[in-house]
């Protein structure tokens, strides 16, 4: 009798399980079988009303049902992932062999191109690259960076105000200070991005440009990190050997403050038209951070000092790549842009 039914159990799982096509509906069928609830368990409970002779023999019979149904499971468990797996292969499949460039006609704008050679270089050097928003508070474009509410500083960046009061930032030196919030001391931060201002373009001004900021913050910095930073990063992106020259310059977030000044990679200081005779061609702006704005940012200035610097890479690619006329950038030729696909 037992024995006619472990055959028909064993006959009649071999039936589902290859009807079976998802490991969802085998889990179901493990349960219907093998559960405490299921076939053989129920066959195990029948075990008690025979007699003893028989209980060994079917007792093993019903364990070898037991270990094979086990078995078969496992197995058809293997075979269903394998064909998914292959299910999967065939949809998602792509030719990995087929070249990018025939398909690919654009160019990165040599904005982009500058400032990813330039987060390299700082990268390189251990700084850290982070973002802040365009849209910013009055706190982070001016109160935070030691620019009071009526200090006449904030009309050198004419400002583009939202009506709630907020405002496009007009400097990456926002960053600074959301840069400190996050990141404890010793801190090298260097933060890229669009910012804004109200002018009116020509040859050289746009009412959106983009600066590269950057900081660093430690115990014992000095005028000289500064120079040495700067002039690593000017020979990478220039190639060549650079020299630069500090002149006393405002920043209301720096003090001292400077302009930095590269000479003139045309004339090298003699004098062209390219640097306006000058010899020198004013790069960017910089200076050591001003104990309030590090005290803002949650840094003990009587411990920490640091330097920091802004400059347009608007400016540095049109010296690199010697464009004229810095609103070819979002002019969107491509007879323009294309001179720069790789
Ligand atoms: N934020 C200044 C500007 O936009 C540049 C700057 C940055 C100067 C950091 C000093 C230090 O002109």
């Amino acid at each position: 009798m037992v024995i006619e039914k472990i055959k028909q159990i064993k006959e009649s799982f071999n039936q589902q399980i290859e009807e079976i096509s998802l490991p969802k509906e085998l889990e179901n069928l493990k349960v219907g079988f093998l559960g405490k609830k299921g076939l053989v368990s129920g066959l195990m409970k029948g075990l008690k009303d025979l007699k003893n002779h028989e209980k060994a023999e079917i007792g093993k019979g019903i364990n070898l049902l037991k270990v094979e149904l086990q078995k078969r499971i496992e197995e058809r468990l293997g075979e269903l992932k394998a064909r998914e797996y292959k299910d999967q292969m065939n949809r998602e499949w792509i030719d990995i062999t087929i070249d990018p460039c025939e398909t690919h006609i654009g160019s990165l704008n040599p904005i982009t191109i500058t400032q990813n050679r330039l987060e390299d270089i700082f990268e390189s050097m251990g700084f850290q690259i982070l973002d802040g928003p365009h849209i910013e508070t009055e706190h982070y474009n001016f109160e935070a960076l030691n620019i009071a509410e009526h200090h006449p500083a904030r009309d050198l960046q004419d400002t583009f105000y939202f009506e709630d009061g907020r405002l496009l930032r007009t400097q990456t030196s926002t960053i600074q200070i959301r840069g400190m919030e996050k990141l404890d001391p010793p801190l090298k931060i260097i933060g890229t991005g669009k910012v804004f201002r109200c002018e009116r373009s020509d040859a050289s001004h746009d009412s959106c440009f983009h600066q590269l900021e950057g900081m660093m913050v430690d115990k014992d910095i000095s005028v000289a990190n500064l120079i040495h930073f700067m002039n690593i990063m000017l020979e990478d992106i220039f190639e060549e050997k650079v020299e630069v020259r500090l002149r006393p310059g405002y920043f209301p977030f720096v003090e001292p403050g400077f302009e930095l000044d590269m000479a003139c990679l045309l004339c090298h200081g003699k004098g062209c038209k390219v640097c306006k005779r000058v010899g020198w061609i004013e790069l960017l702006g910089c200076g050591m951070v001003h104990p309030n704005v590090l005290r803002a940012g949650g840094i003990d200035p009587t411990i920490y000092s640091g330097f920091a610097f802004g400059m347009g890479i608007d400016r540095l690619a049109m010296m690199k790549y010697g464009i004229t006329d810095i609103r070819e950038f979002h002019g969107g030729k491509l007879h323009f842009l294309r001179q720069f696909s790789s």
